[in-house]
């Protein structure tokens, strides 16, 4: 397993729990998919996980543009940063299916980033909003 859904912490939002847990569960489907090297299954769930990513961004987005959250721009910031980083790697997998280059990008990228990134981002944002 990737990513165990505990160790991405609860931000008290229902709404954007829910979509944590969503990810977090397409995350470790395609790690299974990715040690197993199932190429079809990697490629179908990279495409759903560049889909996931862009709704999980956008729902955080529009909640935040909908509470006038003051800290909107640099939150944001940080979701166009691993917009660009995710869509480098899709790109990559895409031309030439290196399923070791997504496992690296997926634990020493992805993973990292999303825990500290749920914890400084998403529970302030998530305080602010309410449930
Ligand atoms: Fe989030
Ligand atoms: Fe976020």
């Amino acid at each position: 397993m990737l990513i165990k859904p505990g160790d991405v912490q609860k931000v008290g939002n229902l709404l954007m729990d829910a979509v944590h847990e969503e990810e977090i569960r397409l995350l470790n489907e395609l790690y299974e998919a990715l040690l197993k090297k199932d190429l079809k299954k990697c490629d179908e769930l990279m495409d759903e996980l560049l889909v996931d990513l862009e709704d999980h961004f956008t729902t955080e987005e529009e909640l935040m543009r909908e509470f006038e959250f003051f800290a909107y721009p640099m939150h944001k910031a940080e979701h166009d940063q691993m917009r660009q980083r995710f869509k480098e790697v899709y790109d990559a997998w895409k031309k030439n299916k290196n399923t070791e280059e997504v496992v690296r990008f997926l634990k020493e990228e992805m993973v990292p980033w999303l825990k500290s990134h749920v914890a400084r981002w998403d529970s302030t944002t998530a305080q602010q909003l309410g449930d």
